[in-house]
């Protein structure tokens, strides 16, 4: 709870302001009863104007004041807290912005966006609520207690034996009611993660016809959050009416006392009055209290939750790179005695004993079977993921040693699963280098084969693209995500299967316009077909995680057993390819 100080600074006039102009809202409320018993005892049983006048002033003034308290009161606790979840909301944000793909990996994006907009919100309820009853709900409580001491004492200790029944229904509550709103959170969770699945896919849910599926696994989350915040706000309904039970119970007893008290001659009216009033205010002092605890179970169970991502060690981290200056120059490639894994408990690595050796310009071809670990191996190079055992070096430096964002505006890499973002296709070319001029943009769109089919658009390079580029092709798609990389003029390009859905013959221009005029850049192409990678410098064949073969297509044609076996069944399909 430390972190949340940093928080609370910027707003410490309001946190301290807030609370404070509650304290006038209480002291009117405590006196303003009291001043009502005056006026009944003395002015109108004596009948006398002039001090009901007088009084009455009084008691308008004080209620100036208490509104004028209440609205400070109000907005200083809304000012606060406001602030503080925004600025808390901010630094989550920006952290987890520094995730690496495994952080991501590990909290389902579903979660991430609940926890930055629910809990963060809840958070920001509670501190609302505290700065508002903090003060006012105890200051209520004790107050009310006192004045009724001093005006009857015996009657004041019925109130005093109702107090401790009231706490007991209060803990009840809270005993009952706290696991149940920890439980609705999990639930909220749950319900985001599913409709942001099914939206974010809607289209494959669409295709294969999973829509009542879907439909179903929805309304099961849902039907979860509906039971989760009935059997919640059960506790908060039978609450209520248990204790206008008791209040009612007190009221009658004090009524019934008093009014023997004051046949008796030792009370007067206006007293008893005042002393209904103090009993409710007990009461509803209490039943605020128990309305912050149980908000603050909920906000407990989110601030744990945010804590959580603020706590996540973003595990690609560049603060530590020794050479935080340092470019990428020549684009040469090392992987010495790499392995990996996904997950740091699983004992299968993904890549294991990987040693290669990529000379800067060289064209290189990667090539294996599905899950054979191609991906993963070009993912160390940018960083994406960071290795467990060995180690990889750009330039003869370790990846390691460069700060992020150098070694990242030094290899580009297309990803398998490459996105575009809504916005125009201008916009999403200018991500690889947004001060590049409209002609380098063109000329990279030219070399990648995506100048064509973009000025056949009637907008031409200002088409707006859908969230994830849904109005091109996926041949397209694959085209305008090589011409953002080529924008960056990388030292190194990376191609995963970037060109599976474009035509042999537009993917053999692309090859030669790559070669032509990324030649001193480090090419790495990641394919599935023979005939991408052919006239590579150098092709390695993945197996498994380890690299079985290395060599140029005639060295592996006579050498590697796998390479054969890729070859032989794809030329069958490949002829006049
Ligand atoms: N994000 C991930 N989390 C956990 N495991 C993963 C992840 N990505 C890949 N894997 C696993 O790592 C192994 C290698 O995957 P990788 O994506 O590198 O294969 P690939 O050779 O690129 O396959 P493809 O040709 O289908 O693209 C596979 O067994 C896969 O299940
Ligand atoms: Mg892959």
């Amino acid at each position: 709870m430390r972190r949340y100080g940093k928080y609370i600074k910027p707003y410490l006039f309001s946190f301290i302001c807030g609370p404070i102009l509650m304290i006038v809202e209480v002291l009117g409320e405590i006196f303003l009863p009291k001043m009502m018993a005056l006026i009944i005892n003395n002015g109108v049983a004596t009948k006398d104007i002039g001090y009901i006048t007088r009084m009455g002033m009084m008691m308008v003034g004080l209620a100036v004041l208490m509104a004028l308290g209440g609205i400070g009161g109000a907005y200083f606790g809304a000012k606060a807290s406001i602030g503080f979840a925004a600025d808390l909301r901010k630094d989550a944000f920006a952290h987890v912005q520094k995730f690496s793909f495994a952080n991501i990996d590990k909290f389902s994006t579903g979660s991430l966006v609940t926890r930055l907009t629910n809990d963060v919100t809840q958070v920001q309820s509670l501190i609302n609520m505290m700065l508002r009853m903090m003060l006012r709900a105890p200051g209520m409580l004790i107050g009310a207690v006192i004045m009724a001491f001093t005006i009857n004492p015996s009657l004041a200790m019925i109130i005093l034996m109702i107090i401790p029944i009231l706490v007991l229904v209060v803990f009840v509550v809270l005993r009952i009611g706290f696991p149940r709103f920890k439980n609705l959170q999990s639930k909220i969770d749950g319900l985001n993660s599913s409709i942001r699945e099914s939206l974010t896919n809607v289209r494959v849910i669409k295709s294969f016809v999973r829509g009542d599926f879907e439909q179903e696994k929805f309304e099961r989350s849902n039907g979860d959050l509906k039971d989760a915040s009935l059997r919640a706000f059960k506790v908060v309904i039978t609450t209520m009416p248990l204790m206008s039970l008791a209040m009612n119970a007190t009221t009658i007893a004090v009524v019934w006392n008093g009014g023997k008290q004051i046949i008796a001659g030792s009370m007067e009216v206006g007293d008893l009055t005042a002393f209904i009033t103090y009993v409710t205010q007990i009461l509803f002092s209490l039943m605020m209290t128990s309305m912050v605890i149980l908000q603050s179970s909920r906000a407990v169970a989110s601030a744990r939750r945010i804590n959580e991502i603020l706590d996540e060690k973003p595990d690609v981290e560049d603060e530590t790179a020794s050479l935080p200056d340092k470019k990428v120059e020549s684009g040469s490639i090392e992987f010495k005695n790499v392995s990996f894994r996904y997950y740091k408990h699983s004992d299968e690595p993904v890549l294991d004993g990987i040693n290669l050796k990529i000379n800067s310009g060289e064209t290189v071809g990667i090539i294996g079977s599905t899950g054979s670990g191609k991906s993963s191996l070009v993912a160390l190079i940018p960083r994406l993921y960071d290795t467990d055992a060995g180690d990889v070096f750009v330039d003869g430096v370790n990846v390691k040693d460069y700060s992020l964002k150098n070694l990242r505006d030094g290899v580009a890499m297309v990803l398998q699963k490459n996105v575009l973002f809504s916005g125009s296709i201008a916009e999403n070319l200018l991500w690889g280098d947004e001060n590049s001029t409209e002609e380098e943009m063109k000329h990279a769109a030219e070399l990648a084969q995506a100048n064509g089919f973009v000025t056949s658009f009637a907008d031409g390079y200002e088409t707006d693209l859908g969230q994830g580029g849904v109005n091109v092709s996926g041949g397209q798609k694959q085209r305008l995500c090589i011409a953002r990389a080529l924008l960056k003029k990388p030292k190194i390009l990376i191609l995963d299967d970037s060109t599976s859905a474009v035509d042999t013959a537009t993917e053999r221009v692309i090859r030669a316009n790559l070669k032509e005029v990324m030649g001193d850049a480090t090419k790495i192409i990641i394919a599935q077909r023979i005939s991408s990678i052919i006239e590579a410098d150098k092709i390695v064949v993945l197996d498994d995680g380890k690299i079985v073969g290395l060599g140029n297509h005639e060295e592996l044609m006579k050498d590697c057993e796998a390479y054969r076996e890729i070859y032989y069944s794809q030329a069958d399909k490949e002829v006049g390819a």
